[in-house]
């Protein structure tokens, strides 16, 4: 029998292959969980399970494929016997000038960002549900959905939809036991925050001078992706019993300062 916080618990995290994701799958699996590391990339899934180790199973997918995510999840339930945790994590972004903006990428962008959290919500429940242990889902929004910058008009869009969602099911759901909860990220250094070039912008001097130095960013460094799989760590566990329908902001206090 496994020990820790999520001792034994059966989880599906989309995004593993990478960032946030990656760092969710390892503080899962380390507190006890067995995780289903999704990711449509190949070596992002192979590295992360490489790395968690034993507890996890990989699954190469894209979340836009139903199927595939139904026989993901049945897949952990014939294992394992139940199905508790959910985390729709997956997202892209396309930076670029809305009058620029193609209508191909703006509905990439929904199908990704935010029908394949409906999608996987929906499959998620259904899961916990025949088990009847209740269970978590849990979604990664982003402060874009409360503030904006500009070049991310569809991405934005999805995250407010992700928001909303979590409250609309989350009612729903609660009869059922499952919690519904989504988290904010602010800058984190990940994948995403990677130009193709390989450089990160939190290391360049205009982001430096802008949210660090001036306090913008109040803890006054970017996020990491632990920082992230804590707070989902907590909405997973025991502990977030009286919290349902919220989108926790984890953005070192960026979203607090005018
Ligand atoms: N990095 C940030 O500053 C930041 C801020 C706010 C919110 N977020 C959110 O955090 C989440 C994780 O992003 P990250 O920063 O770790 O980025 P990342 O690029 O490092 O990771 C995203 C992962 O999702 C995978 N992915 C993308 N599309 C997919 C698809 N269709 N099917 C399956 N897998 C797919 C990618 O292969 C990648 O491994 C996203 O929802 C993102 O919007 C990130």
């Amino acid at each position: 029998m496994s020990e820790g916080r999520l001792a034994g618990q059966v989880a599906l995290v989309t995004g593993a292959g990478s960032g946030i994701g990656r760092g969710i799958a390892e503080t899962y699996a380390r507190e006890g969980a067995y995780v289903a590391v999704v990711d449509m990339s190949e070596s992002g899934v192979a590295e992360t399970c490489a790395i968690v180790g034993e507890s996890t199973r990989p699954f190469v997918f894209d979340v836009t494929d139903v199927q595939a995510m139904e026989a993901a999840i049945g897949a952990m339930e014939k294992e394992f016997g139940r199905f508790d945790v959910m985390v729709n994590n997956a997202a892209i972004v396309f930076t670029e000038p809305f009058l620029e903006s193609t209508l191909e990428h703006w509905r990439k962008t929904m199908a990704i960002d935010l029908e394949a959290v409906y999608t996987g919500s929906k499959l998620g429940a259904e899961a916990m549900i025949r088990a009847g242990n209740g269970g978590r889902i849990i979604s990664t929004a982003s402060i874009q959905a409360f503030m904006t910058t500009s070049k991310v008009a569809a991405y934005n869009a999805a995250k407010a939809g992700v928001v909303s969602l979590t409250k609309a099911i989350a009612v729903e759901l609660a009869e059922h036991g499952i919690l519904v909860n989504a988290i904010a990220p602010g800058t984190i250094r990940t994948g995403m925050s990677k130009a193709p070039d390989g450089t990160d912008f939190h290391d360049e001097e205009p982001y430096k001078d802008r949210f660090i130095r001036t306090g913008r960013i109040p803890l006054r460094r970017p996020g990491l992706p632990q920082d992230i799989a804590n707070a989902a760590l907590f909405l997973a566990s025991s502990d977030c019993r009286y919290l349902t329908g919220q989108t926790l902001v984890v953005d070192g206090g960026l979203s607090i300062v005018i």
